[in-house]
């Protein structure tokens, strides 16, 4: 390789450093990264504090694919991540956010799991979780406890 054709190469090079810096530094560009946004979070109120379970409807806008990988909260040291198969509940350790779409925590299906509480939260109470993804920056949400009977409105794709 001459002198010249190494300079071309490295000009080249630069101005595509350059441009995939601005590319990613500007606020409209951040739209590859995912921020989730959670809607209808609830827990029905616990009967005990041997456990308490946790549901919502984790939105991603962004094309990138995430996953939710945990989830903490002072109410327990143990959080679960749960996917329901065959009626029953299993462990798993992480869940699959969509690119353009959503995951949804239902009753009988996936759901976060408290798994030992400091305290039994009694409807009307909130509590307050934080969500971990492998992509997307963490997020708090604060979890509505409801009558034990309840089902969340918004979910209408059955
Ligand atoms: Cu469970």
């Amino acid at each position: 390789m001459n002198a010249r054709t190494t300079r071309i190469l490295a000009a080249t090079l630069s101005l595509t450093a350059a441009l995939a810096i601005s590319g990613c530094s500007g606020s409209e560009g951040d739209a590859a990264k995912p921020a989730p946004t959670v809607s209808g979070a609830f827990m029905p109120e616990p009967v005990n504090d041997k456990m308490a379970g946790a549901f919502m409807v984790i939105k991603n806008g962004s094309k990138t694919a995430d996953k939710l990988t945990g989830v903490t909260s002072t109410l327990s040291d143990d959080l679960q991540i749960h996917e329901t198969k065959d009626q029953k509940m299993q462990q798993v350790p992480s869940l699959d956010v969509p690119a353009n779409g959503e995951l949804k925590l239902e009753r009988g299906g996936s759901h976060v799991m408290f798994m030992g509480l400091k305290s039994t939260p009694k409807v009307g109470d909130k509590v307050t979780i934080e969500l971990r993804f492998e992509k997307a920056d963490p997020i708090k949400v604060e979890l509505d406890v409801k009558e034990r009977t309840y089902t969340a409105q918004n979910s209408n794709a059955h």
